[in-house]
């Protein structure tokens, strides 16, 4: 072979080589079966994320900045009397003070630190399970906390996206627990950020968080909702009433009309917004009326391409989901769970008030209602 072929050949190669080494360093060949590296936490970026109460989500960039970080959040017990309906009281089992609890968001390969707090002022023993989190029952087993302590764990969030959490204290706890409201949600986004059914970057405009909560609550023997004075005096009547696996409520995050009216959720004509919805414990089905989800990750599962323009999509009981829907008209949406029995005669609903100009070629009137003629 003379010189200017071996040239060329050792050339060929190590391009062949550098692009490899390159599409596996940028994770582009993704696996579910790749190992992640293993990074030295000392010198990674710790950041505090500051939490705040649905529907709202924390700030955050699409597009993971640089290296992996981890990513520290400190999440507080309340055990709190709350009225969710008129006249009806129950024990909120809460993290942060709030039904669903907060949603807590990172990238891909972040290491989540969680202290999670329990005051002397609350009665019971609680800890977390995040189904984002690989091993020892989802971190529940290393996180139980008894009034008065707090406990520190890190988990790596090895799975791109949205995940539900929620207290596991084991055995009949686990759904009393859930269904005192023990539940939130965590998004773990590509580190690229999201991609739509083409494989293109994404970006949303904004982001709500809405999770379904279902109660069981203990009736007195005149059929009025009983109030207690401690929470381990309902959870003794709840453990028998929610063995009907009939709700007596069911809200979307906590309470009646916590998301409409002015309570409501709202965007702008032309803005993207990604909704994540979860349900910790029964299966619910969502539905915008007057819209649809131009794009949905069954499941939250960001490594999967989305489906495109579901009417109806679902949430298995025990996940979160993620659709994004590009708002083309203005005016009221509902956001609501389909079994309409669940949305009206219960309340499982929310508002989105969309503000911007009318686009008379989606929908128009053609003649306003008259006699018939
Ligand atoms: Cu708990």
């Amino acid at each position: 072979m003379d010189i200017p072929k071996k040239l060329t050949l050792s050339l060929i190669l190590l391009i062949s080589l550098s692009m490899l080494t390159s599409c596996t360093r940028k994770g582009t060949k993704y696996s579910v079966f790749n190992e992640s590296k293993k990074e030295n936490i000392e010198t990674l970026k710790h950041v505090t994320e500051t939490l705040v109460p649905p529907p709202l989500l924390p700030k955050f960039n699409q597009v993971a900045q640089g290296e992996p970080e981890v990513v520290q959040v400190k999440l507080t017990i309340e055990e709190k009397k709350k009225e969710i309906t008129p006249g009806v009281f129950t024990w909120w089992f809460t993290y942060n003070g709030t039904v669903p609890a907060p949603i807590i968001f990172v990238h891909q390969y972040d290491y989540v630190e969680v202290t999670l707090v329990s005051p002397s002022t609350n009665t019971l023993v609680h800890n977390i399970d995040f189904h984002a989190a690989t091993g020892d029952m989802g971190g529940s087993e290393i996180s139980y906390v008894a009034p008065g302590q707090q406990v520190i764990f890190r988990f790596k969030a090895i799975k791109a996206g949205v995940f539900v959490y929620h207290c596991a204290p084991g055995g009949i706890m686990v759904p009393l627990h859930i269904l005192s409201g023990m539940n939130g949600a965590i998004m773990v986004l590509p580190r690229e950020g999201l991609r739509d059914e083409n494989g293109n970057p994404v970006h949303f405009d904004k982001a709500y968080y809405i999770a379904e909560q279902d109660y069981y609550l203990p009736k007195d023997n005149n059929g009025k909702f009983k109030d207690y004075p401690t929470p381990a005096a309902e959870l003794g009547d709840m453990t028998e009433s929610i063995k009907s696996m009939i709700p007596s409520h069911i809200y979307f995050n906590g309470s009646d009309g916590a998301l409409l009216g002015a309570n409501a959720l709202t965007a702008n004509v032309g803005e993207k917004v990604l909704f994540i919805t979860s349900s910790a414990n029964r299966d619910t089905r969502i539905h915008i009326v007057g819209g649809h989800a131009d794009l949905f990750w069954p499941d939250g599962s960001f490594a999967n391409k989305p489906f495109t323009d579901f009417e109806t999509w679902p949430v298995p009981g025990g996940s979160a989901v993620a659709a994004l829907y590009l708002f083309r008209e203005p005016g009221t949406y509902m956001f609501t769970d389909h079994n309409v029995i669940e949305a009206f005669a219960y309340g499982a609903r929310a508002e989105i008030e969309v503000k911007g100009t009318w686009n008379d070629d989606l929908m128009t009137t053609v003649k306003k209602a008259g006699p018939i003629e």
